[in-house]
């Protein structure tokens, strides 16, 4: 069984193959950073637009690299939400037409469950159930797996995702968007303990997070003094180790409270080297292993959503993703736990 997945929730567009039998067979990616970085930030209109004048090309060139085509293809998998709505429509329309003109079927993936997914595109893949620990540029949760489609959320952000909390931290420091990567790199130079700053929720039970105190906590520590190179290196480092300090010590209780022996971490701020080195401690003091996707799978990418759709087709019967006919739909807000897919 193959699959072509196709990812527009944001601002990458991303095509790949997957095929049951032999693993991922291509993936393709154009990035849109540097056309958004001059506005700070993701301009939904212009990434729709970009999307459009990419998706063919990128096709093309996934299927030619994969070795494959129509006639190898037996489903369209496409990211239905959640995401930017214009950005996903161009997907969403762009899939549901080739899977239609080639009568093969379409099948909606949930993005989030894309990225839960990712660790198992790697060689050291991890079985089903486990825990993970998804921090992303939208979302922050400690999720219960139990089996495919089977999700329970453990807890989530109250407020700003982990991934955002690096953003605007990094904007603050100076850093183009999307800052996550190069405030962990400017973070690597600075001093530990000059300063401190809040581990949110830490104090109370629970699984939930909360991070836009930590922001203002950065925004404090900067104001009325001059933006050194050594500050916004002492900044970057604190701001890092309590970010990473909350989410290692949530997915500590999570391992504890679940009993799970395997800990994913994915998403974008699963790419960073600090957060990996603490779960890794975590895991390995609580009898658990650790499981993560390489980096480029960790931010958004089309070989989990091509992934995810194998293990969809694989699951259901084919015929039970034709009833839409052209009709299609996409979902900007989209709980991870109603990841049924037959509606959307
Ligand atoms: O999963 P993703 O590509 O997109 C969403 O679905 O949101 O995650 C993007 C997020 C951004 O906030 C980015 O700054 C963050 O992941 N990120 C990082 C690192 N690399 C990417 N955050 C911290 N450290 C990194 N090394
Ligand atoms: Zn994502």
């Amino acid at each position: 069984m193959q699959v072509i997945g196709i990812e527009t929730s944001c601002d990458e567009t991303a095509v790949a193959v997957y095929d049951q039998a032999r693993g991922l067979l291509s993936h393709r990616l154009y990035s849109q950073i540097a056309m958004h970085q001059e506005y700070g930030g993701v301009v939904p209109e212009l990434a729709s637009r970009d999307h459009l004048r990419r998706l063919l090309p990128l096709v093309r060139e996934a299927l030619a690299a994969a070795g494959s085509g129509r006639e190898a293809i037996d489903g369209v998998a496409y990211t239905a939400g959640p995401g930017l709505i214009g950005a996903l429509l161009t997907g969403a329309g762009f899939a549901r037409g080739l899977a239609y003109a080639w009568g093969k079927p379409a099948i909606a993936v949930h993005h989030l469950e894309g990225h839960l997914l990712a660790p198992l595109l790697e060689e050291r893949a991890p079985a089903f159930p486990f825990l993970a620990l998804l921090v992303s540029g939208g979302h922050t949760q400690l999720v219960d797996v139990v089996g495919l489609g089977r999700y329970r959320i453990l807890g989530e952000t109250l407020d700003d995702a982990a991934g955002e909390a690096f953003d605007k931290t990094a904007k603050m420091l100076g850093l183009p968007y999307p800052g996550g990567a190069a405030l962990a790199e400017l973070a690597e130079h600075g001093v530990t303990g000059r300063f401190v700053f809040p581990r949110p929720m830490l104090d109370r039970p629970g699984l939930d997070f909360s991070f836009s105190g930590l922001k203002t906590a950065a925004l404090v520590a900067l104001r009325g003094r001059e933006l050194s190179d050594g500050l916004r290196a002492d900044v970057a480092r604190g701001f890092q180790e309590a970010v990473v300090e909350t989410l290692a010590e949530k997915a500590r209780r999570a391992l504890r409270a679940t009993g799970h022996r395997r800990l994913v971490v994915a998403g974008g701020v699963g790419a960073n080297r600090n957060l990996r080195e603490r779960l890794a401690a975590i895991a390995a003091e609580n009898g658990a292993e650790l499981f993560f996707p390489r980096l480029e799978f960790c931010t958004d990418n089309g070989a989990m959503i091509a992934l995810a759709g194998c293990l969809q087709l694989a699951a259901r019967a084919a015929s039970s993703f034709f009833g839409q006919g052209l009709a299609l739909g996409a979902r900007a807000r989209w709980p991870l736990t109603d990841s049924d897919t037959t509606g959307v």
